[in-house]
């Protein structure tokens, strides 16, 4: 046995986000977001499942608050539904879903546990989807314009402030593969949505930090993952080359480095016209924190397949499944590294990490998750060994304080340090919340 001691202040968190836990989708004057339309539509969602009851989070708030304090959390990354607040994306403020919020920061201050807010997880205002979305350059302005509400009405208290969780997903899964709300295939629209994703991070930072009557931390969290080559092979190297430019570089050059593959590539250029404009590039950049969601590898093989691309994904023999990706702990660092390598000028954390394995209730009403316990283990070992070796990274928020609605996998993954059942939304800490919470009340990790 070892003891990985993590540094003095570290952060240890658990992160949400509002569709996935709040339900109540129609109370309180909340909005339509394109994830009811989506969820609410035959055939989108594993057995039709939809977010409309969730974990019942904006009744249960308090109840999960004393959850985190039974963890010792010191920090909780959650979203703020826009719809609850904007219902129509723009104009008229919903007091009552702002009032909500105000709740829960408030309640995290008093358990002194830290709130990071996170503006977009992805339940866009349906009201803007019917004006074009996230393809439509406007959308950036209506963004910033909720990034002040929430800022004017919780910047007295919220020092660390993510505008965006995974903006290519939002993009790429939303606009070009379809299988996330909107439901769109457009490859075009995707590269443009992605595009107002980022630009307009820049300009909800800027109206943050003009309403925050505090100095604050804003950044965003993007999903990243190592991609290797199935072999040693030429071809199969440059295919892992395309498509670590096109799943992590497209994001990261334009927040670390100010260019954008997207106006370098002639295939973009042809699909998308003239999408990044003058000076779009400078606001990207505003930067304080940046969030690293890691959950799995990209392994890749040059194959006709899929043309233009020409790759194919591979799932390596021998390897950990979970319900959803091959588990890989060293990509883990392999991820810090590959940020660290841009020189980045603002902070780095880790902002989802975890692992759907089939969890069961046992004969005592234990949880043990086993599997997930080795997963944290393995996963923390990496964060503390980029530690070692000069990465700073200053955080860690597990996904997830608890069971939730899997976007388009429905309830089926359970990715929660805290087991609901969905008959009775009763809560049952997980062994692994309690392994969680052990590692916290050390600053260390034992393997
Ligand atoms: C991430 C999402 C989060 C959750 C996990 C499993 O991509 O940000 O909402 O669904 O995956």
């Amino acid at each position: 046995m070892k003891t990985l001691a993590f540094p003095k202040n570290f952060t240890w968190g658990v992160a949400t986000s509002a569709y996935q836990i709040e339900g109540a989708w129609n109370e309180d004057g909340r909005g339509v977001s394109i994830w009811d339309t989506f969820s609410h539509t035959k055939g989108r969602i594993v057995n039709d499942e939809n977010g409309d009851v969730a974990a019942d989070h904006y009744h249960r708030w308090k109840d999960d608050f004393a959850l985190m304090s039974e963890l010792g959390v010191k920090a909780y990354r959650f979203s703020t539904a826009w719809p609850r607040i904007l219902p129509a994306g723009t104009g008229a403020v919903n007091k009552k879903g702002l009032d909500f919020y105000d709740r829960i920061v408030d309640e995290a201050l008093k358990r002194k546990i830290e709130p990071y807010v996170c503006l977009f997880h992805w339940d866009l205002p349906q009201a803007l989807q019917d004006q074009g979305g996230w393809p439509k350059r406007e959308i950036t302005e209506h963004f910033a314009e909720y990034a002040r509400v929430v800022a004017g009405r919780l910047g007295d208290r919220v020092k660390v402030w993510l505008t965006h969780n995974e903006p290519w997903v939002a993009a790429f899964i939303g606009y070009f593969l379809g299988d996330h709300a909107p439901g769109n295939k457009d490859i075009g629209a995707a590269v443009k949505a992605l595009h107002h994703l980022l630009l307009s991070h820049g300009l909800a930072a800027e109206a943050i930090r003009a309403e925050a009557k505090q100095p604050v931390k804003v950044g965003l969290t993007l999903n990243l993952n190592p991609v290797h080559p199935a072999t040693d092979s030429k071809k199969d190297k440059e295919a892992a080359k395309r498509v670590d430019m096109f799943m992590n570089r497209i994001v990261l050059d334009p927040l670390l480095k100010g260019t954008s593959p997207i106006q370098e590539a002639a295939i973009a250029n042809l699909l998308v016209g003239k999408v990044i404009h003058d000076g779009d590039l400078a606001k990207i950049r505003r930067l304080d924190l940046l969030g690293v969601n890691y959950y799995s590898r990209t392994v890749m093989k040059h194959s006709n397949k899929i043309p233009v691309v020409n790759v194919e994904q591979v799932y390596p023999e021998g390897n950990e499944y979970s319900g959803m990706w091959e588990i890989y702990p060293e990509g883990m660092y392999e991820t810090l590294k590959l940020v660290w390598d841009y020189k980045p000028t603002c902070e780095l954390m880790v902002t989802e990490n975890g692992v759907p394995v089939p969890d069961g209730v046992d004969f005592d009403g234990r949880v043990r998750d086993e599997r997930r316990i080795r997963y944290l283990r393995n996963h923390l070992a990496q964060v503390h060994r980029a530690i070692e070796d000069g990465i700073p990274v200053k955080g860690y928020f597990h996904w997830s304080l608890m069971d939730n609605f899997e976007w388009s996998l429905g309830y089926g993954p359970r990715f929660g340090l805290v087991y609901v059942d969905w008959k009775t939304q009763k809560r049952i800490v997980k062994d692994s919340g309690r392994w969680f919470a052990k590692a916290i009340a050390e600053n260390a990790v034992e393997i």
